[in-house]
């Protein structure tokens, strides 16, 4: 059942068990072998306390290991399937054989560039976890469900049908990436952010019981160096899911820093 029919009247009381912050890069369909040089800067620094992973695209994943990357290497989406005759496809194991310990699944540009549907989005994720793969799950509205109010609607769903019942807590984060807000330059407001933050606290509470206080809440959506600040002091952001802004090793190095 949604739970946004259920209308959840308690506030999420449960402890977070969160340790760690996160900020992670999506580069998409961008770079080559040439700009392994941006990558080579922006794997220079340590941040304590912070965990760095990179979604390089996957012909880059390989190269970047061998250049000792100290940071979490992802794939930017895995097969459902282990092996199989699927032209074009790349599964999970794979993604870990090279190197990768973390996936981004049901990012936007998957769902809706893809029509990817969260039922499929559920069987990737049970392929990422039998492959040691922490996921990345990301919901997010687009701007008419937003405008019609079907917001927590459309996330609930999201969340609720790309994850059954057999969860692997310990590698599991969930980013909110608000359609709207990807790529166009708009942030979602902070006091927006904290409230669909604790909605979804909610909804993932509801459904998993205390277990969920481990799953850590990534904000993503235009998060550039001039807003970072701002949103890393939201109390109920983990972290942070940047695309743009992770080309530039200048730019996502800043934002590194203020997650810290
Ligand atoms: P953006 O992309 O930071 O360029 O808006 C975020 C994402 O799609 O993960």
């Amino acid at each position: 059942m949604l739970l946004c029919k259920v209308k959840v009247k308690q506030r999420w009381k449960g402890i977070r068990l969160r340790k760690k912050r996160f900020v992670m890069g999506n580069w998409k369909m961008h770079g080559d072998i040439q700009s392994l040089q941006e990558f080579q800067k922006i794997n220079q620094q340590n941040y304590s306390g912070l965990e760095v992973v990179l979604f390089l695209p996957a012909t880059l994943l390989a190269l970047a290991q061998q250049m000792r990357c100290i940071y979490g290497l992802g794939g930017q989406d895995c097969h459902f399937a282990d092996f199989g005759a699927y032209t074009g496809d790349i599964s999970a194991k794979m993604l870990a054989d090279v190197g990768a310990g973390y996936v981004l699944l049901g990012h936007s540009e998957r769902r809706l560039g893809h029509g990817e549907t969260s039922a499929q989005i559920a069987l990737k994720v049970q392929a990422a976890w039998r492959a040691g793969l922490h996921v990345v799950l990301c919901v997010g509205e687009t701007l008419q469900q937003k405008e019609k109010g079907q917001f927590k609607e459309v996330l609930a769903q999201q969340l609720y049908d790309s994850l059954n019942d057999n969860i692997n807590f310990d590698k599991l984060s969930i980013a909110y990436e608000p359609v709207w807000a990807i790529g166009t330059g708009v942030t979602a407001a902070a006091k927006d952010i904290h409230s669909t933050h604790q909605f979804l606290d909610d909804c993932l509470q509801h459904k998993f019981g205390a277990q969920a206080g481990k799953i850590a809440l990534l904000y993503g959506g235009s998060v550039k160096p001039e807003n970072a600040a701002e949103i890393s002091h939201i109390e109920n952001v983990d972290g942070a899911l940047v695309g743009g802004a992770s080309l530039k090793a200048e730019d996502f190095t800043k934002i590194c820093n203020f997650f810290t």
